[in-house]
């Protein structure tokens, strides 16, 4: 059988040794005579999963004490509408606006209150971050919100010595990370808030990690929901609802995997050169084009033109005979994207640039 490779943006690949021990432990977990899938929430069995599942997120991305970890339902998108519900507090927010996600952050975040375009690319078809210093910030914003990694468009913030900020002057950050977490070391201190959907570097779809300084904590309006109350999720482990309980136990699984493998910086060199493989062959031809800025060029998600368009089916329909599956690009960008998470081996890398350079010569 043809060996698949999984270049979806999300749900998306996700380690198979966390699969598998999802299969081998799905009736009968640790001899618990039950599936997670059944277990009381607030048993000692899932409380047991949902602690070393926080833990080992903590230890990965090296969260300081005064963080809140919670498990959210709703995806990132639920959580658009939480941030300015959480925060604002009667204040205005900024906003930069640098791909496709933080565009609609900003759709979502205006019902409630203020919200200041800080610097925005879409004339320029998000190709970019621009610099810093071009971005109008107010010093009274409740919080900046940034999307650190645009999925559609491939553009993730960079800096010399890694993932570069702008100076707030104490404003919050609030980062939409749902692409790239954990794929590269940050220093969380930097932010007021994380947040990520989980369905690409952490399980399936629905869950939300939402990693929130302690004192922001607190600021929410009255009308937020109770579910997507950060103060009232935070002092109830995340438990005022049924959370997702079969996501965060893969979520558990994929962390553990993450650890084995030397954890975020080990995976970080791996992701580095998975996406230079691919950059650098891309850029080796005028067959293929990525029009995003190389300092801003994401190490996740890669999407790609054919100079010729008219050849976008059969490059499509060549790539899944392959094995090479999901590069059809988002409907909004066209074109082709490879996203190559965590759980992607450099082997799927080099096998995709092995048919990119056969289509190039030999049109199949
Ligand atoms: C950066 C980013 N933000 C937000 C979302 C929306 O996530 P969800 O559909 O889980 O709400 C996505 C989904 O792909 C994303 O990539």
């Amino acid at each position: 059988m043809t060996k698949i490779y999984n270049f979806s943006a999300g749900p998306a690949v996700l380690p198979k040794p966390a699969l598998e021990r999802a299969q081998a432990e799905m009736l009968d977990w640790h001899g618990s005579g039950m599936s997670v899938m059944e277990m009381s929430h607030r048993g000692k069995e899932f409380m047991s999963i949902l602690e070393k599942t926080e833990t080992d997120l903590r230890a990965l991305l090296a969260i300081p004490n005064d963080y809140k970890v919670l498990f959210l339902q709703g995806g990132a998108i639920a959580e658009n509408a939480m941030i300015p519900l959480n925060l604002l507090n009667g204040a205005s927010a900024d906003y930069a606006i640098t791909g496709g996600w933080s565009k609609r952050s900003v759709e979502d975040a205006r019902a409630y209150g203020t919200i200041n375009i800080a610097t925005n690319t879409e004339a320029e078809n998000f190709t970019h971050v621009p610099d810093f210093a071009t971005w109008q910030l107010n010093k009274d914003a409740a919080y900046l919100h940034i999307c650190t990694n645009e999925t559609l468009q491939g553009v993730e913030f960079f800096g010399d010595q890694g993932l570069a900020l702008p100076n707030t002057h104490g404003v919050p950050i609030v980062a939409d990370m749902s692409s790239h977490i954990l794929s590269r070391k940050i220093d969380v201190s930097q932010y007021g808030v994380i947040y990520g959907g989980a369905q690409k570097n952490i399980g399936p779809a629905g869950l939300c990690i939402v990693i929130v300084r302690e004192d922001l904590l607190g600021f929410a309006s009255k009308l937020t929901p109770a579910v997507f109350n950060w103060k009232v999720q935070a002092e109830n482990q995340s438990m005022i609802n049924t959370p997702a309980t079969y996501s965060i136990y893969i979520a558990g699984l994929v962390f553990e995997w993450l650890l084995a493998q030397g954890g975020v910086e080990a995976i970080e060199k791996v992701n580095i050169a998975k996406a230079k493989l691919l950059y650098d062959y891309i850029d080796s031809t005028d067959f293929y084009i990525n029009k995003v800025a190389v300092k801003n060029r994401s190490r996740m998600n890669i999407p790609f033109f054919l100079k010729d368009e008219s050849r976008n089916e059969a490059f499509l329909k060549g790539a899944e005979a392959k094995g090479l599956l999901q590069l059809k690009g988002h409907r909004s960008v066209g074109g082709m994207r490879a996203s190559i998470y965590n759980a992607m081996p450099i082997e799927g890398v080099q096998a995709l640039v092995a048919y990119m350079q056969n289509f190039e010569t030999n049109g199949t």
